[in-house]
């Protein structure tokens, strides 16, 4: 395309982009929530007690004690984690509490004792596979751990770089993985990815940790979506259940605020997970985890719950997917990833756009996940990602936000264009 013809587009996509100002939205594409119509899925958890408190073997619900969980919480979430019932607990709301206790607990304490603590070392390390999860990078940031950036792939993190770096590298001590629909790219490791990494505990720092969070587990928007193959039945293989701890919740199966977490470990890092816990709490809310069960019921139950989800959600991500699509494809100015499930879609701007693209929504009333949220530090090497959720808007909302965001994609890269001459 010639010069001339260039800046006559510039200047249509600037009068595009004036007359979205002109619309006043206030637009937010930040938030992987689930919307009030998900939540009300959830909504027979109210009540569906009515008075029994009692769990099968005669515990009382309501009352103190119990720190690794309630037994048929343990037996139907060890199912979603695909691990055996007599290693997986059954915790409080929050995942990203167990995660951050796992951590502390290795760093400061240490899971065979205070000779084993990460942090008789210094520094310590994690591997952080990116884009990935904020909060994952800012747990380590806040507990004084230095990020290493790993490149995501198609089939999940980049291996052959994993290997290298924790084979030469005894400071890092871990490595940061959500295997199933990762956040923000959707990618389902691969079993190749998956049997390497239950194998670098042998190849790793002696207290390395596989952080395996699977908070999409259950999360698939069609039913042809990729598997996960079995990380737990790879460990026992491989010798190395001590170096990983599998994490999950229902946050997004019910309710976000008001769901139950999971995890998964060796005997011996239960044990000594088990200990830290009881300084900070005398046990879980048994009381959700009684109706947790009471509603989910069974896997195939779950399936079906998860399945009403799926038709909630299906219809955001292909107006995000469609719009892209139609108004972005084949024009060199970015590529995004295309989830099977999870709550994501990955955008990738040409380099160095990521923030201009986010400066010029927001400016236009269109509030985008800060570029850069996707890396260790805040820093993205190539200011190139951004993370769209699509799920909490409306429908009409997300229409309109995406309609905006590929007037700003394509300005900015069309300006860019122009100025590279
Ligand atoms: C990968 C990942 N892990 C964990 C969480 C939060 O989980 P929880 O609500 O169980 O703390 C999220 C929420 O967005 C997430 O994307």
């Amino acid at each position: 395309m010639s010069e001339p013809e260039l800046s006559g587009q510039l200047e249509d996509l600037r009068q595009q982009y004036e007359a979205l100002r002109g619309l006043d939205l206030s637009l937010d594409l930040t938030r992987g929530k689930p919307n009030k119509e998900q939540l009300a899925l959830s909504d027979a958890l109210d009540g569906i007690l009515a008075g029994d408190y009692r769990a099968s073997n005669g515990t009382d619900t309501r009352n103190y004690g119990g720190l690794e969980g309630l037994e048929e919480a343990r037996e139907l979430f060890a199912q979603v984690l695909d691990t055996p019932p007599d290693s997986t607990y059954v915790g409080g709301n929050a995942s990203l509490s167990l995660m951050y206790a796992a951590i502390e607990c290795a760093l400061s304490q240490g899971l065979r004792g205070p000779s084993t603590a990460w942090g008789n070392d210094d520094p310590v390390k994690f591997l952080c596979p990116a884009p990935g999860y904020d909060r994952h990078f800012a747990i380590c940031e806040h507990l004084g751990i230095e990020m290493i950036t790993v490149p995501m792939l198609d089939t999940g993190p980049d291996m052959d770089r994993v290997e290298a770096l924790a084979e030469a590298d005894h400071s890092i001590k871990g490595i940061w993985c959500v295997p199933r629909f990762a956040n923000p790219s959707g990618c389902v490791y691969s079993e190749d990815t998956v049997a390497r990494i239950a194998r670098l505990g042998n190849i790793a720092a002696p207290q390395f940790l596989v952080m395996w969070d699977n908070a999409y587990a259950v999360h698939a928007l069609y039913e042809d979506a990729p598997p996960l193959a079995p990380l737990h039945a790879y460990c026992k293989q491989y010798g190395t259940l001590d170096s990983v701890f599998q994490f999950g919740s229902t946050s997004k199966v019910t309710f976000a605020g008001a769901g139950i977490s999971f995890l998964s470990s060796s005997e011996d890092n239960l044990a000594a997970l088990k200990q830290h816990l009881g300084f900070q709490t005398i046990g879980p809310d048994k009381v959700n985890q009684l109706r947790h069960v009471r509603f989910l019921k069974n896997p195939a139950n779950l399936a079906s719950h998860m399945a009403q989800h799926a038709a909630l959600i299906r219809p955001r991500f292909e107006c995000v997917l469609d719009t892209l699509e139609r108004e972005l494809a084949g024009l060199g100015m970015g590529s995004w990833s295309k989830p099977r499930g999870g709550y994501f879609v990955s955008f990738e701007t040409l380099p160095g756009l990521a923030k201009r693209v986010v400066a010029l929504a927001g400016d236009i009333g269109v509030k985008l996940t800060p570029a850069g949220a996707t890396f260790p530090y805040g820093e993205d090497p190539n200011d190139s990602n951004i993370r769209l959720s699509p799920t909490f808007p409306s429908l009409e909302d997300l229409t309109a936000a995406m309609n905006a965001f590929v007037v700003c994609v394509k300005l900015a890269s069309l300006q860019e264009r122009l100025n590279r001459g």
